[in-house]
């Protein structure tokens, strides 16, 4: 993962090796695959609304939790809950992160395999090979979907044997803000288009009748899912962590940058999502629900560049594929890790068996869901919607009441030495006390009740 200064354990190079590489994580296919498609089934600004005060009073707060547990414990979530608890029961919390980094992994890839077989749809398309372009283009191919998702594994099985962070860290310095850049560029473009105007408005004026219990449960999953957070992906990262860096500040910036990405994200996708629709593409059916699914970007956006057409169409279409695989890659990497070092830490196996192993297992899970995506809908709500939060749930809980603030507050201080003036702390004690544990089982509890009623 890290380079290793420590005969032990590697640490992050530097400060900002450590936020680029947690950014890289968060910024994903969270961004700009899951988070425009949820908000496209949910209502719009409403939706945006509730996510992005879901992300500041839960999410943030989670994050500065996890970060502080796994620096302190210098563990994986399954060593962590061990270590600095006597209470066992705890354990069992870092076995369902563990699970939930396999569930959601276990589908990430597949949708990661569609960037790449996108990349080659503009190619094909722009050669002229409308046969090509239309056969990897089919996201309902089981065969070409597990071939791309075992390409991409092995991608990020690789990366995560070698441990270069320093991969990590200049991908994500370079690339991540030609990311922007490109999105930027495509927003004007996608602006003028016939159509855009109205989702545009879909997008930024909320209707505030559109909030209910699904809403707000899905705005709870895709930040959790979004930033990271519930499966110990930041305990993971945590424990790589330095001491120097002061982590309220670090999760600070981590957050913001994700938060601007999903938004600048929405900007392209919902009046892409409308063009499309202007210009004959059947996206919603009558009831208002989306027909595409876990496909709609990939639906929707190369209409945008089939639109610019020519070289032009080409050079956004291939770039725009190519950076978001790679924006895929960096956080899949964090979400293998979890496993991984799980495996490495409490069996004492070699970085590259586990990987490998782990990395396999999780591959033979996703080839079912090559050959049926449907079931990526149903996975994800489970894993992201209620497991990521029942992770955090118990992050808040541990950190709480088992671990102790005080303690956490020793860890937290190394880094940042004016916490006892600060007025962050006492606030984040309250938050992670009180606020989060209680509106997350508030969230869940009555989706649990919607179900059984
Ligand atoms: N946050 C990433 C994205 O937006 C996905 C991801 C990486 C993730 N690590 C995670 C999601 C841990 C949940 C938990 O694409």
């Amino acid at each position: 993962m890290a380079t290793s200064t420590t005969p032990n354990r590697g640490k992050w190079n530097s400060k900002l090796g450590f936020i680029l590489a947690a950014a890289g994580s968060a910024v994903g296919l969270g961004n700009i695959w899951r988070f425009p498609t949820v908000m496209a089934e949910n209502g719009g600004a409403a939706f945006l609304f509730i996510y992005a005060l879901l992300v500041f009073i839960i999410g943030y707060p989670v994050m500065v939790a996890e970060l502080s547990m796994g620096r302190r414990a210098e563990k994986n979530p399954v060593g962590t809950f061990k270590s600095l608890s006597s209470n066992k029961i705890f354990t069992l919390a870092g076995f369902w992160c563990v699970i939930c980094g396999i569930a959601i992994l276990s589908f990430y890839i597949i949708v990661a395999g569609w960037t790449i077989s996108y990349f080659f749809e503009q190619i094909f398309h722009y050669l002229g090979f409308e046969g090509a372009a239309a056969f990897v283009a089919d996201t309902d191919n089981g065969w070409l979907n597990a071939i791309v998702a075992v390409i991409f594994m092995a991608a990020t099985i690789s990366i995560n044997i070698a441990g270069i962070s320093q991969g990590i860290e200049r991908a994500v310095r370079l690339l991540m803000p030609m990311l922007v850049v490109i999105i930027l560029i495509l927003i004007v473009y996608v602006m003028f288009q016939p159509g855009a105007g109205e989702g545009l408005r879909e997008y930024l004026v909320p209707d505030f009748s559109a909030i209910n219990t699904d809403l707000i449960l899905a705005a709870m999953g895709q930040a959790f899912f979004s930033l990271s957070l519930g499966m110990g992906a930041l305990i993971t990262y945590g424990s790589y962590l330095s001491k120097r860096e002061n982590i309220p500040e670090a999760a600070a910036y981590v957050t913001v940058f994700d938060v601007g990405i999903a938004f600048l994200a929405g900007m392209l996708v919902m009046p892409t999502i409308y063009m499309a629709q202007a210009q004959g593409l059947v996206v919603f059916d009558e009831d208002g629900s989306l027909l595409a699914g876990a496909a709609l970007i990939f639906q929707v956006l190369p209409e945008l560049f089939h639109e610019m057409g020519g070289l032009v169409g080409l050079i956004f279409g291939a770039t725009f594929f190519f950076l978001l695989s790679i924006a895929a890659l960096t956080s899949s990497i964090s979400l293998l890790e979890v496993p991984t070092s799980y495996v490495i830490d409490e069996h004492k196996v070699s970085r590259k068996k586990a990987a490998i192993v782990v990395g396999s297992v999780v591959t033979f899970i996703s080839l079912f869901i090559a050959f049926d995506t449907s079931l990526i809908g149903p996975i994800d709500q489970i894993f992201s919607d209620i497991g990521l939060p029942l992770g955090g749930f118990l992050v808040c809980i541990f950190l709480a009441y088992f671990w102790k603030t005080q303690n956490a507050k020793l860890e937290v201080r190394q880094g940042f030495e004016n916490i006892d003036d600060h007025w962050f702390w006492p606030v984040w004690v309250v938050f992670i006390k009180y606020i989060c544990p209680i509106l997350i089982a508030l969230i869940l509890g009555s989706t649990i009740y919607g179900i059984f009623r």
